[in-house]
């Protein structure tokens, strides 16, 4: 079932299937909820699978200026208490759905089970990443998200699945084109503001599994592995043959990482 969550000031768009322990799934930038299609059609037999667009993405509401990760983990927050989930739920968060993660187990700890982090990062932006990101919410706002996409795909994929899957790359370059530019440059000025939240790792005491693609060059397996070594309850699955979209690009094997880490007490 697809809805509009309607809140406050915005309303979130929502894939809410099957029934069991709520898994609410955070997509990357510049993506929406439909990157989780291979997870959620396993996983949705016996887990209430929610995904959501993020404030400015898919058919979500857009807000202008910056949106924050704190903001992002304040939406989220919102939505469980709109669809009165009173259960904590397993939060799984792909690159920025990372980040969000981070700040929604500082704000809102009390609504989290467990943590499923998906090539994503703990430290805040160089100063030059910073520069560059706002360069490019500038230039979407300007001239729209054409560019982005032909500049981030290459990067988002290993080679092989680039070969081997053509129409996976093709649905994320739509989804790209068809983002709302508002929504692209409030998100990139807000990761640009991130705080590093590496100090916060040892503290995270709720299970956490991380997942990375093998040839993830955004978030890599060393960086992964070094977060890994920080959470007191972790464990990190590096997914063969994939890059920094290892779900979409290897949804066996991470579906039955996640089913495996699940399983676990
Ligand atoms: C993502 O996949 O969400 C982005 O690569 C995150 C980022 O640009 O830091």
């Amino acid at each position: 079932m697809k809805n509009h969550i309607h809140l406050p000031d915005i309303s979130l768009y929502l894939q809410d299937e099957g029934q069991g322990d709520p898994i609410l799934f955070v997509h990357g930038f510049p993506l929406d909820h439909t990157m989780w299609k291979r997870q959620i059609s396993v996983l949705s037999a016996t887990y209430r699978c929610l995904a959501v667009d993020l404030r400015g993405f898919g058919k979500s509401t857009a807000t202008n200026g910056t949106v924050t990760m704190e903001q992002m983990a304040d939406d989220l927050a919102a939505l469980l208490d709109k669809l009165e989930i009173t259960q904590p739920v397993i939060l799984c968060g792909l690159s920025m759905g990372g980040y969000v993660a981070w700040q929604f187990w500082e704000r809102h700890r009390n609504k989290l089970a467990r943590l499923i982090l998906c090539d994503t990062r703990a430290i805040a932006d160089t100063d030059k990443a910073r520069a560059d990101r706002l360069i490019t919410a500038d230039k979407v706002e300007a001239e729209g998200t054409s560019q982005l996409a032909e500049a981030m795909l290459p990067k988002m994929y290993a080679k092989s699945t680039q070969h081997q899957q053509p129409d996976l790359i093709e649905n994320t370059r739509k989804t790209i084109l068809e983002s709302s530019p508002t929504g692209v440059a409030a998100a990139a000025r807000g990761m640009a503001a991130r705080p590093d939240v590496t100090k916060w790792l040892p503290a995270i005491t709720v299970p956490v599994l991380l997942l990375t693609g093998e040839h993830d060059s955004i978030s890599t397996v060393d960086e992964m592995a070094e977060i890994n070594r920080m959470l007191p309850k972790s464990k990190h699955v590096v997914i063969d043959n994939a890059g920094h979209m290892a779900p979409q690009e290897q949804p066996q094997a991470t579906n039955r990482a996640i089913l495996d880490f699940l399983s676990e007490d």
